[in-house]
């Protein structure tokens, strides 16, 4: 615990927070796409204390994981990057278009970000940039995160940098249904991933768990009452699919279409 508080702190000199809170709205925008039981579980009953999230955004997922516990502490990493240009993802969405003017700000998407987490910066330290990147970072500085939390680019290029630097770590994250056409871009990485570490898979809805524990009774329940919305998502991503479109409903490259998805394990 001591080792860990000492790679908190040094982090959070490394990656420190504002003097005064940036005079922008907190943008109080969950991306929670199901399934999210399955970690509020975990984090119940094996009481993680260091959490790295890979994909803050404005810290909806981290919010939820620090409500567990008040011995909870969160690295946050995101490049919270400049948005410029229309986006069909977030000029369709009803909280995107309210705050359209103040995330194509220079560091619009940062500074909602710092406002948004203030009251938490105690106990989140925010890294700004790509997990690639920031990972090897929070090793140097000594952090072995209990638990990791990947909602980031889709392509779990993070995933084998996790296996290698913190393979004690439990790892999870999002995107487990996001489609890309025909492709699920997410779940190969995954899968790859247990099959490496000799671990157990575990999906609920959009939600992916790579586990040293078998499932148990409760994480089934959880896994059954996500059951009808995985399958409105798999008809939903179809739909997208036919229509040459992602699940942001961003349109393919025709390049994508002919993906493998050979790998698909059962959802179970
Ligand atoms: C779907 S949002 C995350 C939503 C958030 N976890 C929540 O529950 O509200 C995805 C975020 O991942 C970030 N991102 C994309 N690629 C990334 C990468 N390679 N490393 C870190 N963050 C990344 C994006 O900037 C974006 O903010």
């Amino acid at each position: 615990m001591t080792e860990a508080f000492t790679a908190l702190e040094s982090l959070s000199h490394r990656f420190p927070w504002p003097s005064q809170r940036p005079s922008v709205p907190a943008v109080p925008w969950v991306m929670d796409y199901g399934g999210r039981d399955l970690i509020r579980h975990l984090i119940a009953v094996r009481q993680p204390r260091v959490i790295v999230e890979i994909g803050a955004f404005m810290g909806g997922s981290v919010r939820q994981w620090l409500a567990m516990s008040p011995d909870i502490k969160v690295v946050a990493i995101d490049p919270w990057p400049q948005i410029e240009g229309p986006d069909p993802f977030w000029d369709s969405h009803p909280i995107g278009r309210l705050h359209t003017g103040q995330f194509r700000e220079p560091d619009g998407l940062y500074l909602a970000f710092l406002a948004t987490m203030w009251d938490h910066r105690n106990r989140v330290i925010h890294a700004r940039g790509y997990g690639c990147d920031i990972l090897p970072v929070l090793h140097a500085h000594g952090l072995r995160p209990d638990l990791i939390y990947i909602d980031a680019d889709k392509r779990g290029e993070e995933i084998s940098i996790c296996d290698e630097l913190f393979p004690e770590a439990i790892i999870c994250g999002d995107d487990w249904l996001w489609c890309d056409g025909w492709c699920y871009p997410t779940q190969k990485p995954v899968a790859d991933s247990a099959r490496r570490r000799r671990r157990v898979l575990k999906t609920a809805s959009n939600t992916w768990l790579i586990d040293d524990r078998p499932w148990t009774a409760a994480e089934r329940m959880i896994w059954l009452r996500c059951l009808p919305q995985s399958f409105v998502r798999r008809f939903r991503a179809w739909m997208r699919a036919r229509h040459g479109c992602d699940s942001s409903g961003n349109p393919v490259s025709p390049a994508k279409n002919g993906c493998d998805n050979s790998h698909q394990v059962n959802e179970a």
